[in-house]
């Protein structure tokens, strides 16, 4: 206009598109997700929207998280953080799968719906369904008010802010950031002694900054997505909670740059996929400094033997594991849990630099919608 001022572009707060925009937000919104809801002193977290009481929680036998897409991703971190610091059964399901396949669940069963938007329409159902079966419900959303937030009653929000890219990045971080409180809250009487609760409260705690220190290396990450923009198929493999992570980070490829990606278990691949990889394959591999970090090596390993181009994430510092890649993405030293944060924050700027690079319509990818609110 006359004035040179471009609205949409004041939206995006300076950067050409909203998903690299809500990238760089991840620290604040982490940031508010987490705020006044550890507690160091008791090594727990304070979840006052849970609405449970120290007999519910020692009630609780199983958790269900439900969720699609990128929430249900999340869902898969929260299993194993239910499971391993809470000691509590934990399983995902898909939530159409939830509501068709007729649940066994009942009152001693915590059902946890993931939605940014809350309005899913799977999701939804998969409430009703838990509701009427008589679980205990809650949802964990970001959109205040929504649909899901309403009829769970009970719940934790996000505090992420509004998510405006189709291809969600912050809820995700949220997501799993409210869901590693969950396990504080739910491994403190269980698994968790109070010292061991206060040092994962600080983990949890460091969440943003180790987020804060990813996004610093956005340009070296820009130039690694270049080498990686040409091909048409890309694997991610991972172990443990970073299993889900590489379903995620194959999911963002694909959803914006339109590159056949597939997430892989890192022993699954040889139980089919590794057939198709060829010269010059990318193989991302999520090789940070956890236990089973030797094993995914063997696997990387096995890759390149067979000519692929090896992407490797890996733990600051970590010389070893550098040494079986082509390209490097360093994440900072942390908790095996909470590393999952900053890993899947540079598979972000990953997608996002190679759908750039592609020219893709980044924020509106085609056929995606933000909300799915039909079956
Ligand atoms: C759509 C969006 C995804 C999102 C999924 C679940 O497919 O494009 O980004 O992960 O719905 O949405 P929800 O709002 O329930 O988290």
């Amino acid at each position: 206009n006359e004035l040179g001022f471009d609205a949409a572009a004041a939206e995006k707060g300076g950067y050409d598109h909203f998903m690299l925009k809500e990238i760089h937000e991840q620290p604040d919104s982490l940031r508010n997700a987490i705020r006044g809801r550890l507690d160091f002193n008791l090594g727990s977290s304070v979840l006052s929207g849970m609405g449970t009481s120290p007999r519910d929680l020692a009630e609780i036998q199983r958790v269900v998280f439900v969720g699609c897409g990128t929430s249900l991703h999340a869902g898969l971190v929260g299993e194993y953080a239910i499971e391993d610091l809470a000691d509590i059964h934990a399983e995902v399901q898909q939530a159409a799968e939830f509501r068709y396949r007729n649940p066994i669940i009942g009152s001693r069963d915590l059902v946890v719906a993931i939605s940014q938007s809350g309005e899913t329409a799977d999701t939804l159902a998969a409430v009703r369904e838990a509701n009427q079966k008589g679980a205990f419900v809650m949802g964990l959303c970001n959109v205040v008010g929504s649909t899901i937030a309403r009829e769970t009653g009970r719940g934790v929000y996000l505090h992420a802010g509004p998510e405006i890219s189709v291809a969600s990045t912050k809820a995700f971080t949220c997501q799993v950031a409210v869901m590693l409180m969950m396990a504080l809250k739910l491994g403190r009487g269980r698994r968790f002694s109070r010292e061991e609760g206060m040092k994962f409260a600080k983990a949890i705690e460091s969440i943003p900054d180790l987020v804060q220190k990813v996004i610093e290396q956005s340009d070296r990450i820009a130039a690694i997505a270049a080498r990686y923009a040409q091909n048409e198929h890309a694997f991610f493999i991972g172990r443990g909670p970073m299993y889900p992570v590489a379903l995620e980070g194959a999911l963002k490829l694909k959803e914006i740059s339109y590159i056949h990606a597939e997430g892989y278990h890192a022993a699954e691949l040889k139980h089919g996929p590794i057939a198709l990889l060829q010269e010059g394959t990318p193989v991302i591999a999520l090789a940070n400094d956890i236990p089973g970090k030797d094993k995914t090596l063997g696997n990387v390993e096995e890759c390149r033997a067979r000519g692929a181009k090896i992407l490797g994430i890996v733990t600051e510092g970590d010389h070893e594991a550098a040494e079986f890649m082509d390209d490097v993405i360093e994440v900072p030293a942390t908790h095996p849990l909470v590393a999952t944060v900053p890993t899947v924050v540079a598979l972000q700027l990953l997608a996002y630099h190679i759908a750039n690079e592609r020219g893709c319509e980044i924020d509106q990818p085609r056929n995606l919608a933000k909300s799915v609110t039909v079956e």
